[in-house]
């Protein structure tokens, strides 16, 4: 029984003050439950609603690209400026140091190196995901494609059912093929059926048109940073998807890519969460790499 001596009665009971409305800050999700807006608070700053998703999952179809030979050389030391950390299960454990206490989007479905880009029907254990606490779990789709649609949105759909037992979100991951246009049509289309198909965040590509995408899609886009561009082109594109309606970036390459990839990272966050513009970004970033 707790301490009676000097127990005092409530007297501040607020009565005829309406309760605080708590709206949230993710997009579509304020109707899930408690854990799911935990995990989402945990990848989008509940002040900006933006994230800056570090992605280094390349290795898993693609092997010790450029910029990701050494994760605990080259990655390691950009953890601190990252929201979120997107990666393979493989990798979180046996390089990343479990104390950085960054949320973590683990990519939770299989592929190939033989057909990069496309995944088989493959999906981690949800255990496993729990066992590694992760914040949420990313499935790639491979929309348009006549061979893997079909079996990467079943892979979504199973992650989806298992993630939504545990609270756990997931991120579909829009892939797209050689012979997909890059166009507002296609990745509104794939966007909108990771999203109809349970996703609670997706990750897509800036393009002309973004607009649309991110207003027709009912829970938060991030954008991939794709190939290499100059910094400060880079820094454009993060700042239009900002403008346009993306709640943050999921970028690789033109991070860890870079010639001063700290700053760079230094520098997208800035732009994402700070509303600096690409030239501020690009100042920023030129001076952070002296
Ligand atoms: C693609 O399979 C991976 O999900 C990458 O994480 C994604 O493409 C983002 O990396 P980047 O900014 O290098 O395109």
């Amino acid at each position: 029984m707790a301490d009676l001596d000097d127990l005092r009665d409530g007297m501040n009971f607020g009565v005829g003050v309406s309760s605080v409305s708590q709206d949230f800050h993710v997009k579509g999700a304020a109707h899930q439950p408690w854990g799911m807006k935990d995990r989402l608070s945990r990848i989008f700053n509940p002040n900006t609603g933006k994230t800056v998703m570090l992605a280094f999952d390349h290795g898993f179809i693609m092997g010790p690209t450029s910029g990701l030979e050494r994760i605990d050389l080259n990655i390691v030391p950009l953890v601190e400026y990252a929201d979120c950390l997107m990666c393979t299960r493989g990798i979180l454990q046996a390089i990343i140091p479990p104390n950085t206490n960054k949320p973590v989007c683990l990519r939770s479905d299989a592929g190939t190196s033989i057909l990069t880009e496309l995944n088989d029907n493959v999906l981690m254990d949800i255990e496993d995901a729990i066992r590694l606490n992760v914040s949420a779990m990313a499935i790639m789709l491979s929309i348009g494609d006549p061979l893997y649609e079909a079996k990467t949105v079943a892979n979504l759909y199973r992650a989806v059912d298992l993630g939504s037992r545990h609270n756990i979100p997931v991120m579909g991951v829009t892939a797209v093929g050689k012979q997909m246009a890059r166009d507002a049509r296609y990745f509104g289309l794939a966007t909108r059926i990771c999203a109809e198909n349970g996703a609670n965040i997706v990750k897509s590509y800036y393009c002309e048109g973004f607009e649309n995408v991110a207003a027709a899609c009912p829970v938060p886009i991030v954008i991939a940073g794709g190939k290499k561009l100059p910094e400060k082109e880079a820094l454009e594109m993060c700042y239009n998807a900002i403008n346009d309606g993306a709640a943050g970036v999921d970028m690789g390459r033109n991070v860890f890519q870079s010639t001063s990839p700290a700053a760079m990272i230094q520098a997208v966050h800035a732009v994402v969460h700070d509303g600096l513009t690409p030239e501020q970004g690009f100042e920023l970033f030129n001076d952070l790499k002296k």
